[in-house]
């Protein structure tokens, strides 16, 4: 019946369809209605968002372009959190009418330099109307742009190959962009990815020295200017003036929204690549696992076990220790093998005779403190050009590993992998049990556990819990479940919990040519598999950054538009102001119109 809660799975709402609308569509007996959006206030002054009136120094206090993470943190009291969203990146051509990419005015790029980074903000829920809402709050909102200071840590920070011009020590850095998904951590702090930050540098084919140069090409060569021209406006970006800027960006960030007046800190003990996510699991003993994907076709899983055991409490001590676990510890890279004859594995994603893609996996130490594993690596040189320290220690290449999340009830890790459509083409490597389908559309979820339940451990077993696409195409899998009951999904990107251990799957790229979405899927017993999408974003937009609480689901909308040939002279989207408005990225609440438990 009409929005009656479906029992038999948990998951209390009927699957809404794929569709193509410029809205978001939830299911029967939901609500939704924005939390904040781009350009709306954050720091008190803020100016309201005028889109043709524009400023550095308005971008500056309010929230910023593209939020992909979104993370809570409770703060004392019922009903009342510090929400971290990040902003990856920026489309001028969508921000500003007439915008000439070739010349882009200063107070443009100013303005995009204050769009990036990061946002903390208060918010609220109305329990009566069931609506989360932003607070304009003096001691605790915040935002980081591309130019606030951080701090390096760890075994790498003060590293000759972080210092430059503007800062002797390698010790100090100005800004954090490219930032794609990151964490929660058990202290209170959020973790944010540096993910696509070569396409912030410019003139790359200036490096004259062979090792600088295939060292920055591991992570994509930047040729020629770049593509939002801040070179012009700071040297920092010309790879030809400042070589070393580049090993700045690539790291997580660990920002404590506790503290606001905290210097944001990099982490070099988490190494350097096209960071995703990074989430925390306690092993057994109290030591603190951090799981990271590098988000590039061909690139790895990995993660990272401190040396120190986790505080317990919120006591100032206990916040401060646990603030330094990610500083000193071991980092290691996964490597998976199959349990079918590769004979078996014919690139269609047809299922191998035991009927399952699945193996074991072991962790590759790659360094531990000052103390390298990798042949013809410093541990230094493995913290910052991981990637290529990686290759080295053989490592499993894997489809675009995304984001990464421990299952709170049982410890075992589910991992998007996004899609790779380079997979079994000339010259490169061909489907594998673990990454079974050349030229992958539609991506699959890796799920995994730890020997002994222990998030230290050093070997796992693993196996594909999601083939991703369309249930009625034959290369799909959906956990053994009857694919006639489940919704097609594509391009898995992000990944949550619930509190009742459901797994929520967020989605950027939807091949199957509807809009992209959010879905949920029990993980254990007889539904196990079954798919059923929650809610779908507008047109051209990406579904990132879930959160799934007892009442309440936030989702970010990042790029809504973006589709070929949009532009602020001619946009794609609508959404979410209506009418002929600009598209602006936002985050989204969706909860029960009767203010009841989504699962459980
Ligand atoms: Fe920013 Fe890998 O998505
Ligand atoms: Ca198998
Ligand atoms: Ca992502
Ligand atoms: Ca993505």
């Amino acid at each position: 019946g009409h929005g009656r809660p479906d029992r038999g799975d948990g998951l209390n709402f009927d699957a809404v369809a794929p569709n193509t609308e410029d809205r978001i569509t939830t299911p029967a007996g939901y609500e939704q209605a924005v939390v904040i959006r781009w350009g709306d206030p954050v720091l008190p002054g803020a100016p309201a968002f005028d889109f043709d009136k524009q400023t550095a120094r308005a971008q500056a206090t309010q929230f910023g372009f593209n939020n992909d993470f979104c993370g809570l943190v409770p703060l004392p009291g019922n009903d009342r959190w510090l929400m971290g969203s990040n902003h990856e990146y920026t489309t001028e051509s969508s921000m500003f009418r007439g915008y000439d990419s070739n010349n882009p005015t200063e107070e443009q790029v100013r303005i995009s330099w204050a769009a990036h980074g990061f946002s903390v903000v208060v918010v609220e829920r109305d329990r009566r109307s069931g609506k989360l809402v932003p607070v304009i709050d003096r001691h605790y909102n915040r935002r980081i742009t591309v130019n606030t200071e951080f701090a390096f840590d760890g075994p790498a920070a003060g590293s000759d190959h972080l210092k430059t011009s503007a800062d002797r020590t390698g010790r100090k850095v100005f800004g954090t962009f490219g930032n794609c998904s990151g964490g929660v951590t058990p202290w209170g702090t959020i973790l944010s990815g540096e993910e696509n930050f070569n396409g912030y540098f410019a003139n790359g084919e200036a490096i004259t020295d062979a090792k600088v140069k295939e060292r920055v090409s591991r992570y994509g060569l930047p040729k020629g200017a770049s593509e939002r021209k801040w070179e012009r406006f700071d040297k920092r970006f010309d790879l030809g003036k400042e070589p070393n800027e580049f090993n700045r960006f690539g790291w997580v960030v660990e920002i404590d929204p506790q503290d606001p007046k905290s210097t944001p800190v990099k982490h070099t003990a988490l190494g350097r690549f096209k960071h995703e996510a990074c989430t925390i699991r306690v092993a057994k003993d109290g030591r603190v696992v951090a799981y990271m994907g590098d988000d590039e076709r061909f690139d790895y899983i990995y993660k990272f076990v401190s040396s120190g055991r986790i505080a317990r409490g919120n006591s100032r001590r206990a916040r401060e220790h646990n603030k330094s676990l990610l500083s000193d510890g071991t980092l290691y890279v996964a490597r998976f093998t199959g349990n079918s004859p590769q004979s078996e594995i014919d690139g269609t994603g047809k299922l191998p005779s035991d009927r399952a893609f699945d193996g074991t996996g072991e962790w590759i130490r790659l360094a531990s403190g000052k103390k390298s594993y990798v042949d013809g690596f410093t541990a230094e040189e493995v913290y910052l050009f991981t990637r290529l320290a990686a290759d080295k220690a053989g490592a499993t290449k894997m489809d675009r590993p995304e984001d990464i999340e421990p299952n709170p009830r049982t410890g075992r890790v589910y991992a998007a992998l996004t899609n790779n459509s380079d997979r079994g083409k000339a010259g490169k490597e061909g489907a594998t049990e673990i990454n079974p389908r050349n030229g992958n559309k539609n991506g699959h979820v890796l799920e995994w556990e730890e020997a002994g339940g222990d998030a230290a451990a050093t070997t796992f077993k693993w196996t594909l819990l999601l083939v991703c696409g369309d249930p009625n195409s034959a290369d799909t899998y959906f956990g053994g479940y009857d694919k006639s009951q489940v919704s097609p999904i594509s391009c898995p990107d992000n990944v949550a919990f619930d509190a009742a251990g459901n797994l929520w799957i967020s989605t950027d790229g939807n091949a199957l040519g509807s809009n992209d979405g959010l879905f949920a899927v029990p993980v254990e017993g007889r539904y196990r598999g079954r798919v059923k999408q929650f809610l779908t974003v507008p047109r051209g937009a990406e579904t990132c950054g879930p959160v799934i609480e007892d009442r309440f689901v936030l989702v970010s909308v990042q790029h809504p538009g973006e589709i070929d040939g949009a532009s602020a002279d001619n946009p794609k989207s609508h959404w979410p102001d209506g009418g002929t408005s600009q598209p602006r990225p936002a985050v989204v609440a969706v909860w029960r119109s009767d203010r009841g438990r989504i699962s459980g």
